[in-house]
């Protein structure tokens, strides 16, 4: 087994874990019949939550059980879309090929339907990349899954290290992964170098 520290992002793959093995079988829970075996639990749930985002908690993962698997859900929709962010970002190996011991990654950029076309993502990511440099970060990153956060990162000086064309990521079958309408057209990987 490996040993890892449980980063929020395993989230729910502990969770899993423990409403299989851990809910049931603890002898006080056992004692008071908390849960049936694989059953949820609101409030033990709540409790692993907190533990994990403190960040000190430790996993025995086995061998072949990489990171990417234990972000998968169990939602197969959610899956396409890790699948094509993890594999390029494994391609890219980032750390390796910038040689950077960490990378500031901007996941998710969202602004109020009403409120959009103001320049307002412009000026949160300019402060992230703010927060990355103060931060000591050698390097910002994002996946730029269409054309609005593509302009944006240009525009902050971003460079687009490796496109994946949405028309040309084909299932086994050959049909398109992703139907993305127009004018988005490609996931890009951008990043910008930090002094
Ligand atoms: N049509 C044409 N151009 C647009 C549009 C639009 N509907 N919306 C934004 N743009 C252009 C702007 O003109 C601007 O370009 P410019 O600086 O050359 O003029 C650029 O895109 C950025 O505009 P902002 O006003 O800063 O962006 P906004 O505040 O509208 O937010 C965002 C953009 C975050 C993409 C918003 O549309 C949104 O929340 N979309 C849904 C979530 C999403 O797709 N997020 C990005 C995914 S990638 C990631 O999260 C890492």
């Amino acid at each position: 087994a490996r040993f890892v520290t449980i980063t929020p992002d395993m989230s729910e793959a502990v969770i899993l874990h423990l409403r299989n093995n851990f809910f049931a079988d603890e002898p006080l829970n056992k004692a008071v019949s908390l849960c049936e075996r694989g059953e949820p639990h609101a409030a033990l749930e709540r409790l692993c939550a907190v533990t994990i985002a403190d960040g000190l908690s430790v996993a025995a993962v086995e061998g072949d059980t990489s990171i990417e698997k234990i972000q998968q859900s169990s939602d197969e929709k959610y899956n396409k879309i890790f699948t094509i962010l993890y594999s390029v970002s494994q391609e890219l190996d980032l750390f390796n090929t910038f040689q950077v011991d960490k990378i500031l990654e901007c996941r998710i950029i969202s602004v109020d339907q009403q409120a959009r076309g103001r320049g307002l993502a412009k000026e949160l990511m300019a402060r992230s990349i703010d927060i990355a440099k103060q931060n000591g970060f050698k390097l910002f990153k994002a996946d730029a899954t269409g054309a609005f956060s593509q302009r944006i990162c240009s525009s902050l000086g971003m460079e687009v290290i490796r496109t994946v064309r949405y028309d040309e990521y084909l299932d086994s079958s050959g049909t398109p992964v992703f139907n993305v309408p127009p004018p988005h057209e490609a996931l890009a990987i951008m990043v910008r170098k930090l002094p």
